[in-house]
Order: C-alpha cells, then structure tokens, then sequence
C-alpha cells in the first residue's frame, strides 16, 4: 500500500507554494483558554504518565454529560464511553472488535480513507453502496439490496465527507430499521456532529433500537479545531465499549493525557461556542462555493462538514487525479480527487473535494489563483 493522496498533495503543495485546500485540517487553532488548558495540565504535572486506559474521568464524564446536553442521550461515563487516540482509532478499534474474517461491511461511497484499510484489516468484506451527484442521498434500495446473510455491520459517516451530504432524520430511520431487521450493528462516525449548515445532525444510536447496536464515534479534532491533538471518543452500550476497549489497548493503549484534561474543559464550553462553529464556516463554504462556480467548477454545496465536492468535466479533462496533480503547476492550489475514496473510481472520476476550514483571505488567495482557469 503507497501513502494517502493527503500526503502527497500535501507534499506537493509545499513544493510549489500552493495554497492547501486538500487536507482538511483548520489553519487556525482552536480556542485560546483550551489551548491554555493543555499547557496548564502538562505543566502541573497532569496527564504527563499513561492516562486510565478508558481515558480520565473527567473527561469521559464532560462527554457524556455532551451527549446528554445536545441529544438528550445518557452514557455511563464508567462504562459507556471510550476515548481513543482520534476518530481515526475509534473506527479502526471499532471495526478490529466486531468484524470478523469473511463478514460484510456496507459503508457509503465515496469514502473516508482509512475505513476501506480497517475493513481489510479486521479481514472484512467491503460493500460500497454509492452517493450520487448531484445531491449524495443514500440510496435505500441499493442499501436494502446490498444486506446479505453475511452482513455484520453498517459504517455510516453523517454529516459526510468527502460530499457534505446530511442524512436526513427519514433517511436515518430508514437505515436503523434494517439494521433492527436484519440485525446489523452500526459504527456512526459523527465528527463533524457540529458542522451542519442545512437540516440537523441526527445521531444514529438515538434511533428507536439503535442505543444497543450502534458505535458513535466523535473527535475534538474537528469540533476544537485541535487535530494534532488525536482525542476521539466512542460512545455505545457497554458491552460494545467492553469489544472495542479490548482491541484499542493493543493498538495505541492510552495517548494525549494532557490533551484529555484540556478536551474536558473545551466540551464544557458555552452552547455559543458549538453553534458558533456553523455560523463561521457557512460563511466560508459562501465564499468557496460562490467563487469556484465562477472559476467553473460545477459546484455541490454540501450541507455539513468543511468540505466542497466539485465537477470538473467543463476543464476538459475527465480525469480528477490528473486535474489535481495539475493543477499546484497551473494555478498554485492543492485540492483532492474524490476517485481515491470510491470503490468505482469511475464513479467519482470527475470530482475533486476543496476543504474550506481556512481564513478567508486564504481562501480569496485561492480563488484569484483558480481565476486564470480555462474552461
Ligand atoms: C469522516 C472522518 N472520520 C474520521 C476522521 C479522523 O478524525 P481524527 O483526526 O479525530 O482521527 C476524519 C478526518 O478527516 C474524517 O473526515
């Protein structure tokens, strides 16, 4: 297996002075006073020795008392919450725990790339059910379709990346009464559970008889805009947490014992924070959507997430990853071809994704660049 396209378009950016839009990361940090909390815990000696395997208290108690505060959802901290080494290991402990060799795995296409090597890993079949263009709703015929005596689980990403879809809550009910039918369980990787422009983020395991068969997974990363930090969480019953904290100590057993302290004041924060988050990035995603579509970009305006999915078939070329390699040379920006998260590449040959978590001035410094395009 090669590096991820992040890497190398981040590579490239850096060796031709592009302006990053692919990897989505922020390019400011995240509040002053949390930041000060983390300085503050490693300075008085808090969390600088390996942290309590399920995570320090404190914070898995300001998680769910979160989950309580936005959607009425009530964990035992002691048993029914995990904090993990980012989103990223939630999934990977997740899918190691409960997928064994040979079970079917159905995740909505394009996908978040890590999920397609935790499947592999755990010796999972991958069953890609695709989003379409223009609007990346969830077909329910093609999910109901893809369920077959071998299916274990359904991987659900709402709000959804790389295309900014928002599963609607009749969408979601719909999901969770077949996973009810057919006895699926369900990881639910909700981290951008604060970014929604359009609708609500409904969580999966809020679902009539969904609280037994669902693994949310969230990040800080995202919400705080500390991604360097790696502090994720799963929330589930606790005989899920009990599967996926036994594979989770095996993989990183504990990290960021400081960053914890800091997280579990940042989830405390006032609601204006939370909702404070859309506001600002609905100003962003105007802003990119708006000029792309005069730079000629067929442009999705997605929902949620800081994410923009793209058509690039007017440039000429029908070929996103070409287009991306290309494009730092021509215009001195870096973007990311939606092929690599799709199973059928062909299905998302001529999408690429700009990520718009950037100031505004960076992201005006990309559009005058993309001006010179030629469609
Ligand atoms: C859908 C999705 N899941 C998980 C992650 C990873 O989150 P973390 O940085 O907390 O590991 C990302 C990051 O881009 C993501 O987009």
């Amino acid at each position: 297996m090669g590096t991820t396209i992040f890497a190398e378009m981040s590579a490239l950016a850096v060796a031709t002075g592009s302006v990053n839009l692919g990897q989505g990361f922020p390019d400011t940090d995240g509040p002053h006073e949390i930041a000060r909390a983390a300085d503050d815990a490693i300075l008085g000696g808090r969390g600088n020795q390996y942290p309590p395997g399920p995570g320090i208290p404190e914070l898995r108690q300001a998680i769910a008392r979160h989950q309580r505060r936005w959607y009425g959802l009530d964990f035992d901290p002691d048993t029914e919450v995990l904090v993990t080494a980012g989103a990223t290991e939630a999934v990977a402990a997740a899918l190691l725990a409960l997928v064994e060799p040979g079970d079917e795995v159905i995740a909505f296409e394009p996908y978040y790339d890590s999920y397609a090597a935790c499947i592999a890993m755990a010796g999972g079949v991958r069953v890609p059910v695709t989003l379409r263009p223009p609007a990346f709703r969830p077909d329910l015929d093609a999910l109901r379709a893809a369920v077959t005596p071998r299916t274990r689980l359904i991987l659900l990403n709402s709000p959804h990346n790389p295309t900014g879809s928002v599963f609607t809550r009749a969408e979601l009910t719909a999901i969770a009464e077949l996973a009810c039918e057919r006895d699926l369980l369900v990881v639910a990787d909700e981290v951008y559970e604060h970014m929604v422009y359009t609708g609500e983020h409904v969580p999966a395991g809020s679902l009539p008889g969904m609280r037994e068969r669902t693994v949310s997974v969230s990040s800080a990363g995202k919400t705080f805009s500390f991604t360097g930090w790696k502090i994720g969480w799963v929330t589930a019953s606790a005989e899920l947490v009990a599967a996926v904290r036994a594979v989770k100590q095996f993989l990183t057993f504990v990290s960021g014992g400081p960053f914890q302290y800091a997280i579990a004041e940042a989830l405390q924060m006032p609601d204006a924070y939370f909702t404070g988050i859309s506001a600002d990035l609905r100003g962003k995603r105007d802003l990119l959507c708006a000029g792309l579509s005069q730079a000629g970009f067929v442009v999705y305006p997605p929902d949620g997430t800081y994410f923009v999915t793209t058509d690039i078939s007017q440039f000429g070329g029908a070929d996103g990853v070409e287009f991306c390699r290309n494009l730092p040379h021509q215009a001195g920006v870096v973007e990311i071809p939606n092929a690599v998260f799709y199973d059928d590449p062909d299905a998302g040959r001529t999408q690429v994704r700009f990520a718009f978590c950037k100031r505004p001035e960076v992201l005006q410094d990309a559009l005058a660049r993309m001006e010179k395009l030629q469609c």
